[in-house]
C-alpha cells in the first residue's frame, strides 16, 4: 500500500459567522484556501454563551454543500423547503443545497458548551443546481467500530472497518472519519486513490501521521497514496480524517454562493434577490 504522508499542514484562523459566533476557520482562509472538493473547514468551541448565541440565522446557499458535525451542544435546523433537524451531540448535517435553500442553524441552550463542526463540500458544475436535500442524522445512527486495539472510529460517511456511514448519495463519494486513538495505538486507514484528503486533530495531544507528529489544532493535507498510517502519541488524540474525489474545476466563490463562474454568481445573487430559492 502507497501510504500518504503529510504535504502541508496549517493552523487555524480565530474568525466569525453567521451573527457573530467565534469560530477557527481551517480551510477556507488565506493559509489554505481550499483541499478540493473542499472549500472550508470552521471549528467552533466555546463554553461562553456570547459566542454563539446568536447563532446563524436565515441565510442562502447555491452551488454545494454544508456538513455540519456535533460534539457538544444543541441548535435546530430549519430551511425553506420544510426541513427541521435538532443538532446534538454526535449527530450530522448533510445539506445538499443545490439550486438553491435559505436555512439557519440557531441555539437552542442558553449556556454550557456548543462544539462542533462545518465542513462546505463543492458540487460537481452537473449538480451545482440539483434540488436541494437535506439528511439528518441523529448520532445514534453513527457506527462505531474499533478497528484494532485502543482506536474507536465513527463512521459519518463512506466505509471502514466494515461499516459503511449513512450519509449517502454525494458526488464526490466523500469519507469522513471521527477517529481517537488511545496512548500508543495504531492504524491503518485506507483512503482511495483518486481522493483528496485531510487529517485535523482536534482533541488530546497529537497524532503520528505517516511517523509525523501532528499536534492538535493543526490541519494536514495529505499527499496522494492508498492509505494513511496513524499512531496516538503518549496522550492519545482524537482527529477528523476526512477523503473525497477531487473536481478540478473552477472555483468562483461569492460569500454562501460557490459556482464555477463569475456569470453564474450574478444569476445566483439575481435569483436570491428575486425569491427563487
Ligand atoms: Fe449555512
Amino acid at each position: 500500500m502507497t501510504e500518504r504522508r503529510i504535504l502541508r499542514r496549517v493552523r487555524g484562523m480565530p474568525t466569525a459567522d453567521g451573527a457573530g459566533v467565534k469560530l477557527t476557520r481551517l480551510i477556507g482562509q488565506p493559509l489554505l484556501d481550499h483541499v478540493d472538493p473542499f472549500l472550508m473547514l470552521d471549528e467552533f468551541r466555546s463554553d461562553r454563551a456570547d459566542d454563539y448565541i446568536a447563532g446563524f440565522p436565515e441565510h442562502p446557499h447555491r452551488g454545494f454543500e454544508t456538513v455540519t458535525y456535533m460534539l457538544a451542544g444543541h441548535m435546530r435546523h430549519a430551511d425553506n423547503h420544510g426541513n427541521h433537524g435538532d443538532l446534538v451531540a454526535g449527530s450530522v448535517q448533510w445539506m445538499t443545497a443545490g439550486r438553491g435553500i435559505l436555512h439557519s442553524e440557531m441555539p437552542v441552550q442558553e449556556n454550557g458548551l456548543m462544539w462542533g463542526f462545518q465542513l462546505w463540500v463543492n458540487l460537481p458544475a452537473r449538480d451545482k443546481m440539483t434540488a436541494p436535500r437535506y439528511q439528518d442524522i441523529g448520532p445514534e445512527r453513527i457506527p462505531t467500530v474499533h478497528p484494532a486495539a485502543g482506536v474507536t472510529a465513527r463512521v459519518i460517511a463512506g466505509t471502514f472497518a466494515g461499516a459503511t456511514g449513512p450519509v449517502d448519495g454525494i458526488s464526490t463519494a466523500p469519507i469522513y472519519l471521527d477517529l481517537a486513538l488511545e496512548p500508543g495505538a495504531q492504524v491503518e486507514v485506507p483512503l482511495p486513490a483518486t481522493h483528496r484528503a485531510f487529517a485535523y486533530v482536534f482533541d488530546g495531544e497529537a497524532v503520528e501521521v505517516a511517523g509525523e507528529p501532528l499536534a492538535r489544532g493543526e490541519l494536514a493535507v495529505l499527499g496522494n497514496g492508498e492509505g494513511v498510517q496513524l499512531a496516538g502519541s503518549k496522550a492519545g488524540a482524537r482527529l477528523l480524517l476526512v477523503a473525497g474525489r477531487p473536481l478540478n474545476e473552477t472555483i468562483t466563490r461569492y460569500g454562501p454562493f460557490v459556482m464555477n463562474t463569475p456569470e453564474e454568481i450574478r444569476t445566483a445573487v439575481a435569483d436570491y434577490q428575486a425569491g427563487r430559492f
